[in-house]
């Protein structure tokens, strides 16, 4: 890559800050407890979980200068160049930030090893909620969901959402305000640059290319590097896991990567789009996407992890591959030969298995936009937050007076890869919405996968509940007023009523 350059550089705090990356595995964490002697940021499960070393990473976008609550545990150092990383420590550095002043006020904090986590998620919230400019307050919904990655276990929750309140009622300070202006300039500067970072070591090397081009180049030539996007999986190979990666390419930095197109025929997400900045444009497809959205990891996880990394990674029980494959979308595989556009479930093999060569990439996923498809999707997991599913079922058909034309049904957690269930599908084409083509397709259902038992569920329980998600779709086709037995919480017994208007 041409004009590269060799050292992360990123401001930290207000500190123009530039840092030789011996190790491309050194996480942001460990850069700012260790190196940076930054302990008001802590660690707890270092894989995600628990917040505790929840950190503000700002960055440029379209309408300006952001900051994202995330885990600095799963970052890797060279992520945050071109950015700023602002931690406990710079909040309060000038005179108290009402985040702080808030949980002291509200006796938020006991034994206080959560609390800085708890501060920077709060922090979050209240630049989010003074930029959108309305007076109306922050309610339950919006406080819940930045809290929902913030694990606390001595406290509890009644005064720390007491003091997200009273923090988001009152004005950011103005030395904040400040700041950020000058961040906003020194970033875009730097941005503007359009120089690739490039760090090699003996330990290996970091790129973060800013283009394609840069990216087919840095591909040929390290045909075998770890293609880094959220490190929401990745961060957990090497804090978890304990490997060491040597040749690591970063996708964060190519716009072309980071872009979310719509007509009235198809909606195309880059690869690298946050699942945080797809959720938006999802849910205008289906409530049903904004509730799973909601309930994907975290805030924090949301904003670090990608469409693309949540495809790539081939998961069984990854959420976003059934609902894709339902709504019938198409992914774009990209190498330097070009571009290849596959239907997205024939890119899960097997498990672990993608269609994805040496030197392929993913670039976008397209979604065409049916208005006439109805779809439906929920994703069934022991807590509402932040858990991985133990099912999830997507369901699209169309139908023309009262017969499904058209079917695609998929559910992840059922088998080795997300699967559609071709049976299942085959016994409700062409057939009316009636008891008998349920019970058909129910038994069919039951034909399709061999699920197993794991520490998230049984098999028998996958099966059972896949089937009573068969059902649920079924009664939300059939009848149109049960809104309240869409609602998570009023799940249970669905599958023990008659649906009406079979
Ligand atoms: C606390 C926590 C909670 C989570 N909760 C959920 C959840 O509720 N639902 C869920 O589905 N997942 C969940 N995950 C898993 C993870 O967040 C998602 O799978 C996420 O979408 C991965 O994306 P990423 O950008 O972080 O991928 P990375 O970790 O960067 O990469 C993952 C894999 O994809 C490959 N890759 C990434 N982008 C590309 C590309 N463009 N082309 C080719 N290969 C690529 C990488 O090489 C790697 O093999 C959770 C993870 C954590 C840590
Ligand atoms: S240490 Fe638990 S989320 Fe990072
Ligand atoms: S104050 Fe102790 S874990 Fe939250």
């Amino acid at each position: 890559m041409q004009n590269a350059r060799g050292r992360v550089r990123f401001l930290l705090g207000s500190q123009p800050t530039e840092v030789e990356l011996a190790d491309p595995n050194l996480t942001l964490l460990d850069y700012l407890r260790t190196h940076a002697r930054l302990t008001g940021t802590k660690e707890g499960c270092a894989e995600g979980d628990c917040g505790a070393c929840t950190v503000l990473i700002g960055e440029v976008h379209d309408q300006g200068l952001r900051y994202l609550p995330t885990n600095a545990c799963i970052v890797l150092l060279g992520m945050v160049d071109n950015k700023q990383v602002l931690t406990v420590e710079h909040l309060g550095r000038e005179k108290i930030h009402p985040v702080q002043q808030a949980m002291a006020d509200q006796h938020g904090s006991q034994c206080g090893f959560c609390t800085p986590g708890f501060v920077m998620s709060l922090a979050g919230l209240q630049w989010a909620a003074s930029c959108k400019n309305e007076s109306t307050p922050v309610d339950r919904a919006q406080i819940d969901e930045y809290l929902a990655g913030n694990l606390c276990r001595c406290t509890g929750y009644g005064p720390i959402v007491s003091a997200a309140r009273e923090a988001c009622s009152a004005p950011l300070p103005e030395s904040w305000q400040a700041h950020t202006a000058v961040a906003e300039t020194t970033l875009r500067a730097w941005q503007n640059q359009g120089q690739p970072l490039c760090c090699t070591s003996d330990r290996g090397f970091f790129a973060a290319p800013r283009s394609r081009a840069d990216l087919h180049t840095i591909m040929s030539d390290h045909p075998g590097a770890t293609l880094l996007a959220g490190a929401t999986d990745i961060g957990l190979w090497i804090t978890k896991w304990g490997q060491r990666l040597s040749a690591v390419i970063y996708l964060g930095q190519i716009p072309e990567l980071q872009r979310l197109v719509q007509n009235d025929e198809k909606l195309e997400i880059g690869a690298g789009v946050s699942l945080q900045d797809a959720s938006t444009t999802l849910s205008e497809i289906s409530p049903d996407l904004n509730r799973l959205l909601r309930r994907f990891g975290s805030r924090q996880v949301r904003n670090q992890g990608t469409v693309g990394g949540n495809i790539a990674n081939g998961s069984p029980i990854g959420d976003l591959p059934p609902v894709l494959i339902a709504l019938g979308a198409r992914l774009r595989i990209a190498s330097t030969g070009g571009v290849r556009e596959i239907p997205l479930d024939t890119f899960f093999v097997d498990y672990g298995q993608q269609d994805l060569a040496p030197g392929e990439f993913v670039e976008s996923v397209v979604i065409p936009l049916d208005r006439d498809l109805r779809f439906r999707c929920w994703k069934i997991a022991k807590r509402f937050d932040q858990d991985i599913s133990a099912v999830l079922g997507a369901f699209a058909a169309k139908l023309e007076g009262g017969i499904v034309r058209e079917v695609r049904i998929c559910f992840g957690g059922m088998a080795a890869t997300p699967k559609r269930a071709r049976q299942c599908e085959a016994a409700l084409t062409g057939q009316p919405l009636d008891h008998e083509t349920l019970a058909r397709a129910r038994q069919a259902l039951a034909t399709d996968f061999d699920p197993i038992t794991d520490m998230r569920a049984s098999a028998h329980y996958r099966q059972r509940a896949a089937g009573n998600l068969l059902e649920k779709y079924f009664l939300a086709m059939t009848t149109t007023d049960l809104p309240d037995l869409y609602d998570e919480k009023t799940w249970p017994g669905l599958s023990n009523q008659s649906f009406a208007n079979g």
